[in-house]
C-alpha cells in the first residue's frame, strides 16, 4: 500500500511524523522514533522569550547588578528551557548527522522582531523545514483584531526573508476568519499550516491562592475541532496542512488525512506508549485501507473535506443545530 504524501515539499512515506515536543531532547528518544518509522520529527521550540532573555539579563545585571534579583525572578530563567539556543543550534546538527528522517525546528513567539533572525541559524544548523509557532493571548482591548492578523502575517514575511527553508505556521483555533486568514499567511510565503497549537490553561489554585500551570495531555476528542478545519480549509489554500492534536490512533490519523491532512503529527500518544507507538498505528492505517480496497492513502486524503463530504452542512452550522434538536428530544 502507497501511503506517501507531500509535506512541505517534503516527500514521506507516509504521514505519521512526531510533533513538537521534548523526544527530540533526548537523542536516544529521537532514534527510536525513527526506528519506529517516524516519517518526520519535529522539535521542541526556541522562545522568544528565551532569546530575548540572554539580551535583557546582560542589560539588567550589567546596569542594576543585585538591585534587580526581584524583577528579575519575574522572567523566565536560563534553566526554565532545556536548550539554550546555542545548543539548539547544536542539537539540529546532531539529529541531521544521526537520522535520515527530516528534522523540523520550531520557533515559538508573537512579536515581529529581531528573534525571527534565529531561521536562518536554525537552516545553517541542517534543518529540513520550520514551524513557527505564534502563541499569544491577545487580550489588550485596544488591540483590534486586523492588527493582531497582521501581526502573525509580518512575522512569515520576516522569516521568509529570512530563510528559505519551508515554513509551516502552526495555529490557534481562536481566529475570528481563520480561512481568510490562512489565505494571507500563503501570500505571505508559508509553505504549511498546522492545526493546532495548544494552550494550555491556567487554573486557580484555591488554597495557594495562585494562579496554577499544569500539563495535561490530550486524547482523541481533542482531534475534532482539527478535523473541522482541516475539513474547510483542505483545498481552499494551497499549503500543507498538518494535524496536531488528539491523534492517538491509526483511526484518528485516517479521520485527519480523509479531513486533508498531508501530515498527521503525535505527542501525547507517544509520550504515554512512547515512541514505537508509531509502528503500530502506521500498521493499522495500511491494515484499515486495504480492508477498505483503497488504493494508496492519497485516494483517501481530503475525501471528507468540505467539498467533497457528504453532509457539507455538518461542518459548518449544520451539525450545531441537529446535536442541539437531537439533544431536546432526550429531556422528558
Ligand atoms: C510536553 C510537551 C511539550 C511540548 N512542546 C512544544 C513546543 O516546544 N512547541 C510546540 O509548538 N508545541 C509543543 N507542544 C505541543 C505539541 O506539539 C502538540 O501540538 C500538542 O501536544 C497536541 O498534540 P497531541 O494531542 O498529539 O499531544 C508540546 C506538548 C507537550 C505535551
Amino acid at each position: 500500500m502507497n501511503l506517501s504524501t507531500t509535506y512541505l515539499g517534503l516527500k514521506l512515506p507516509h504521514p505519521l511524523m512526531v510533533g513538537a515536543s521534548p523526544i527530540c531532547d533526548d537523542l536516544d528518544l529521537a532514534r527510536r522514533a525513527e526506528d519506529a518509522g517516524a516519517a518526520a520529527i519535529v522539535m521542541h521550540s526556541l522562545f522568544e522569550e528565551q532569546l530575548a532573555l540572554e539580551n535583557r539579563t546582560h542589560e539588567f545585571i550589567s546596569t542594576h547588578g543585585e538591585s534587580f534579583a526581584e524583577a528579575t525572578s519575574y522572567l523566565p530563567r536560563p534553566h526554565d528551557f532545556v536548550l539554550g539556543p546555542d545548543a539548539y543550534l547544536e542539537q539540529i546538527s546532531k539529529l541531521k548527522r544521526m537520522l535520515k528522517i527530516p528534522v523540523i525546528a520550531s520557533l515559538n513567539g508573537h512579536t515581529d522582531s529581531g528573534w525571527l533572525r534565529y531561521a536562518k541559524l536554525i537552516e545553517q544548523a541542517g534543518a529540513d523545514a520550520l514551524e513557527l509557532n505564534v502563541y499569544a493571548v491577545a487580550h489588550d482591548p485596544e488591540l483590534t483584531s486586523i492588527e493582531v492578523e497582521n501581526g502573525v502575517v509580518h512575522m512569515v514575511e520576516h522569516v521568509v526573508r529570512e530563510t528559505k527553508l519551508p515554513c509551516a505556521v502552526k495555529l490557534s483555533p481562536y481566529w475570528t476568519t481563520l480561512t481568510h486568514l490562512s489565505r494571507r499567511l500563503e501570500q505571505a510565503g508559508a509553505k504549511g499550516l498546522v492545526l493546532f497549537n495548544r494552550f494550555f490553561q491556567p487554573d486557580i489554585d484555591l488554597e495557594e491562592l495562585d494562579v496554577s500551570l499544569k500539563l495535561r495531555l490530550t486524547d482523541s476528542p481533542a482531534l475534532l475541532i482539527r478535523l473541522r478545519w482541516l475539513a474547510l480549509l483542505s483545498g481552499r489554500v494551497n499549503v500543507s496542512l498538518a494535524a496536531s492534536g488528539g491523534v492517538h490512533t491509526a483511526a484518528d490519523a485516517l479521520k485527519a488525512v480523509m479531513a486533508g491532512a498531508d501530515g498527521v503529527q503525535m505527542v501525547s500518544a507517544l509520550l504515554q506508549r512512547g515512541p514505537e507507538h508509531i509502528r503500530a498505528v502506521r500498521a493499522e492505517l495500511e491494515r484499515w485501507l486495504v480492508e477498505h480496497e483503497y488504493d494508496s492513502l492519497a485516494q483517501a486524503k481530503g475525501s471528507m473535506n468540505l467539498a467533497r463530504s457528504p453532509n457539507p452542512e455538518n461542518y459548518e452550522r449544520g451539525n450545531y443545530v441537529k446535536i442541539l434538536q437531537g439533544y431536546a428530544r432526550l429531556v422528558h
